[in-house]
């Protein structure tokens, strides 16, 4: 029996099976070409594949119709779509839905042979990889209103995928917090969760950080050094201020997602990584793709998945279990009371705008807890910084 991976080509077009054929079977693989959805589906059901790759515009049933049955039907089975560049946004649907990984056309052969021996490593490793006991999660993340209840909601269904996923919302908003529920709830929770904060750092800096370097890659580099995304295999990196990151440094980044590997700086073989990568902003990257200061093609692949978190005065349902949840850890903290809100307090707390969102309600509540006196057990407004009682 033949150890050759075995890869199935779906495309329409006579020329491109044929090419494609002929580069995989030099490569190693042992490839079969079927020129519709049909037929491709006869032959997923005659024998096993290691990978699918197909075209998307066929006649007959198209190739997202048939990554849907085969994601049902054979869900080991990892598919990697075709696509040509206009059409992206269907192609992330359809990662949405389980597709693997998609390339645009026209195709580099040698990134693409990449795409494809990822697709084929990741799903022997996914199903050696879950974990067999529970890891319990750490963070609390208090969602009562119905727009955070259903970024929860979204956020258990995407756990488990490998999805990018985008999280927008203004500064305090919790966008780190549901980065690291993310991780938590994936079967990734066990692994490293490594977070970096794109804006902190200078461009070369950022880039050595993030891919890491080998000896003598610059003045100064005595030692190689593994780079955060390193750091990160088989676990999440949380790219924090995604929109401040540079031209060059997006270019790496798309590399990445693409094909799983990069080369630390100075380094001349590439290093393969298996990492979930969430990102956040509190920018707008449409308008940052309209100035051309953010590419088209990352953005698509960083938001798979967009998870917007509003601003806390657009849902002042969460205002006092999240007060009564920081009131109850900051007195355990001090070693004082303070665990509920009088009236007075509530009112006021209601009315307020929040500019700093829910970092700055935990400020305000560490501050009161420990401005009240020993034994209080009630906030009162007066315990409210004066800035919030005159703005209510
Ligand atoms: N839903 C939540 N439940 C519990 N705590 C929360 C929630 N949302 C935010 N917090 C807390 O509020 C603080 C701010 O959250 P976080 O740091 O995640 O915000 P952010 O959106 O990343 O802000 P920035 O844009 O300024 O970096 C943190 O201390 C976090 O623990
Ligand atoms: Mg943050």
């Amino acid at each position: 029996m033949s150890e050759k991976k075995r890869v199935l080509v779906v495309d329409d077009e006579l020329n491109i099976r044929r090419i494609l054929e002929a580069a995989f079977d030099r490569h190693g693989w042992h490839a079969a070409v079927a020129a519709n959805a049909d037929e491709a589906l006869g032959m997923l059901e005659a024998g096993s594949f290691d990978c699918v790759l197909t075209d998307v515009t066929m006649p007959g049933m198209n190739g997202y119709e048939l990554q849907n049955q085969i994601h049902v039907r054979w869900p080991e089975t990892p598919v990697v779509i075709m696509t040509a560049f206009g059409t992206i946004p269907q192609a992330v649907q359809a990662i949405r839905d389980g597709a693997f990984e998609f390339v645009t056309k026209p195709f580099d052969l040698e990134a693409l042979k990449r795409v494809l021996s990822a697709a084929m490593d990741e799903t022997v490793g996914a199903k050696a990889k879950r974990p067999a006991k529970f890891i319990p999660k750490r963070t609390t993340f208090i969602a009562e209103s119905p727009a955070m209840r259903e970024v929860f909601e979204t956020l258990e269904q995407i756990a488990d995928s490998r999805a990018t996923v985008l999280v927008t919302g203004e500064s305090g908003t919790g966008k780190e917090v549901v980065a690291k529920l993310i991780h938590e709830l994936s079967p990734r929770g066990g692994e490293a969760f490594v977070a970096v904060s794109c804006a902190a750092l200078p461009e070369t800096l950022l880039e050595s950080e993030l891919f890491g370097y080998e000896k003598g890659a610059f003045t100064g580099a005595h030692g190689s050094k593994p780079g955060r995304f390193e750091l990160a295999d088989k676990g999440t990196l949380f790219l924090d201020e995604i929109g401040d990151i540079p031209p060059a440094i997006q270019v790496k980044l798309l590399r990445v997602l693409q094909e799983r590997e990069f080369e630390r700086l100075g380094a001349t073989k590439p290093t393969r990584v298996d990492v979930r990568l969430v990102t956040a902003t509190n920018r707008d990257l449409n308008r940052a793709v309209e100035d051309g200061t953010f590419r088209l093609d990352l953005l698509y692949r960083l938001q798979v998945v967009e998870l917007h978190l509003p601003p806390l005065r657009e849902r002042t349902e969460d205002i006092v279990p999240l007060a009564e949840h920081f009131l109850a850890r900051s007195s355990k903290e001090n070693g004082r009371t303070l665990r509920l809100i009088g009236s007075d307090a509530l009112s006021l707390m209601m009315g307020y705008n929040w500019p700093g969102n829910v970092r700055e309600l935990e400020n305000t509540m560490e501050r009161a807890v420990v401005l009240a006196p020993k034994d209080e057990e009630v906030l009162s407004a007066r315990l409210l910084p004066r800035n919030l009682q005159r703005a209510a």
